[in-house]
C-alpha cells in the first residue's frame, strides 16, 4: 500500500452510482486504503456483479443499497442506516449525444439527482463531498492547456452543462453554509480497467467513448472503428485528448477525500485530474495494437460535431495540493483495456 493511504481521516464513505466504471473502481481503492463503503445505485448502468468482484478482488464486504439520488427518502433512510462521514458522488447519466436528446432526463438525474443528495447529506449531519465533474465545463478556452484559474466556459453538449450546473450548485451551497467541504474533480479522459482484469468499463449498447469502441473491434465485436475527422490542426490530423488510467482517477478520488479533511473551516477545491500530456486517436489505435496484439481497421470518417480539436490538463495543482499524479503510462491504459476486454467479451453479462 502506498504511504499516502496510510492516514485513514474519513471512514464510511457513500459512494453513489458505485456500481458504475469509475465507481467500482474508486471502491477498490477505498477499501484497499482500510474505509468503509456503502454504494448507492440506480443500477441504471452500473452491475450488481462488478460489486461482487470488488468485493473478491478486497476480500472486504461492501454495503449496496439499491436506490436512486432522486429519491429522498431512499436517501435518508440509507444515512439513517450507515455511520456517513462523506459522499463520492459519481450517479448521473453521461452520454453526450443522447443528452442532446433527453434533456429534461439529463437535469433531472444529474442536478435535481444531485440537489436531493446534498439536501439529504445536510439533514444527516454530513458536509463532505466529492463530486464528478468533468473537463468539458472549461468549453472551449482557446488554449489546449486547462488549469483551475481559467473561467469555466459554455460546454458544447447538455451532459457538460449539467455537470456545469451542479459545479456552481455545490460552489453556491458552500457559500452559504461553511461548514460544506467540497472537492470538485474535472477528470479528462478515463480509460483502462483494473490491472487484474476482473473489472472494467461496460457500455451498454455502442460505445461513445474510444477505447471501449477500440476494444470491442479488437476482439471481434465491432467490424471497424471511424476516426472522427483527420484534417484536425494537430500533428497528425486528429484529436488529442488526455486520457488517463481509470485507477490513477480512482486514486486521485482518495486523495481528494484526504484533503477535505485539512479544510479546517470548509471550502471548495478544484483539481484536474488528468495526467497533462495529450495523445491522438491515430497513437492511441497504434498503442492499443502493439499492446493487445491485435488488428485494430479502422476509417476515416467526417468530424464529430462538438469535438475539440486539442486539449490536456495542467495537472500541477492537484500535485501540488493532493500530492497526487498519474502512475500509469499509456501501455499500462491499453494492455489493461485489452485484458479486461479479452476476458469479458460480454462485459459483466457472461
Ligand atoms: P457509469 O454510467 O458507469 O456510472 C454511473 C453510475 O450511476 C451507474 O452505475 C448508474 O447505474 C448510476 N446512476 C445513474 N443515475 C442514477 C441515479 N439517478 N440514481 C442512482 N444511481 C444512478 O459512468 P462513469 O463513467 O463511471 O462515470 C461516473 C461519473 O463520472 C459520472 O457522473 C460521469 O458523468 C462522470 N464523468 C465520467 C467521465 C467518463 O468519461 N467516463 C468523464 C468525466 C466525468
Ligand atoms: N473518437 C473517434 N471514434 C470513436 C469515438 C471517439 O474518432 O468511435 C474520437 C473523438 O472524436 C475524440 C476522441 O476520439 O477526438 C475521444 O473521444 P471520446 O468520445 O472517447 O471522449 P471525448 O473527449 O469526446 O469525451 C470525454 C468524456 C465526456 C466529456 C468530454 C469532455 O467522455 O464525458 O470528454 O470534453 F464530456
Amino acid at each position: 500500500m502506498k504511504t499516502k493511504f496510510l492516514y485513514r481521516y474519513l471512514s464510511m464513505i457513500l459512494v453513489t452510482g458505485g456500481a458504475g466504471y469509475i465507481g467500482s473502481h474508486t471502491i477498490l481503492v477505498l477499501l484497499e486504503a482500510g474505509y468503509d463503503v456503502v454504494v448507492f445505485d440506480n443500477l441504471s448502468n452500473g452491475s450488481t456483479e462488478a460489486i461482487k468482484r470488488v468485493e473478491r478482488l478486497a476480500n472486504r464486504k461492501v454495503h449496496f443499497e439499491h436506490g436512486d439520488i432522486r429519491d429522498r427518502k431512499g436517501l435518508d433512510e440509507v444515512l439513517a442506516t450507515y455511520p456517513v462521514t462523506a459522499a463520492i458522488h459519481f450517479a448521473g447519466l453521461k452520454a453526450v449525444g443522447e443528452s442532446m436528446k433527453k434533456p429534461l432526463e439529463y437535469f433531472d438525474n444529474n442536478v435535481s439527482g444531485s440537489i436531493q443528495l446534498l439536501k439529504a447529506l445536510r439533514q444527516a449531519g454530513v458536509f463532505n463531498i466529492v463530486f464528478s465533474s468533468s473537463a468539458t465545463v472549461y468549453g472551449d478556452p482557446g488554449t489546449p492547456v486547462f488549469n483551475e484559474e481559467m473561467p469555466t466556459g459554455t460546454p458544447s453538449n447538455t451532459y457538460g452543462y449539467t455537470k456545469l450546473v451542479v459545479e456552481e450548485l455545490l460552489k453556491k451551497t458552500q457559500a452559504a453554509d461553511p461548514r460544506w467541504r467540497v472537492a470538485l474533480l474535472r477528470y479528462f479522459n478515463p480509460v483502462g480497467a483494473h490491472q487484474s482484469g476482473t473489472i472494467g468499463e461496460d457500455p451498454a449498447g455502442i460505445p461513445n467513448n474510444l477505447l471501449p469502441f477500440i476494444a470491442q473491434v479488437a476482439v471481434g465485436k465491432r467490424q471497424q472503428l471511424s476516426i472522427f475527422g483527420d484534417d484536425y490542426p494537430t500533428p497528425d490530423g486528429t484529436c488529442l485528448r488526455d486520457y488517463i488510467h481509470v485507477m490513477d482517477l480512482a486514486e486521485g478520488h482518495v486523495s481528494a477525500l484526504q484533503a477535505l479533511k485539512r479544510f479546517d473551516k470548509g471550502g471548495v477545491g478544484i483539481w484536474n485530474l488528468g495526467g497533462g500530456q495529450g495523445h491522438s486517436v491515430l497513437e492511441m489505435v497504434k498503442a492499443f495494437e502493439k499492446a493487445s496484439g491485435q488488428a485494430v481497421p479502422y476509417q476515416v470518417a467526417p468530424r464529430r460535431e462538438g469535438d475539440l480539436a486539442q486539449f490536456w490538463a495542467d495537472p500541477g495543482k492537484a500535485k501540488r495540493e493532493l500530492g497526487w499524479e498519474v502512475e500509469r503510462t499509456l501501455h499500462d491504459m491499453m494492455a489493461d483495456t485489452w485484458r479486461w476486454q479479452s476476458k469479458n467479451p460480454n462485459g459483466y453479462q457472461k
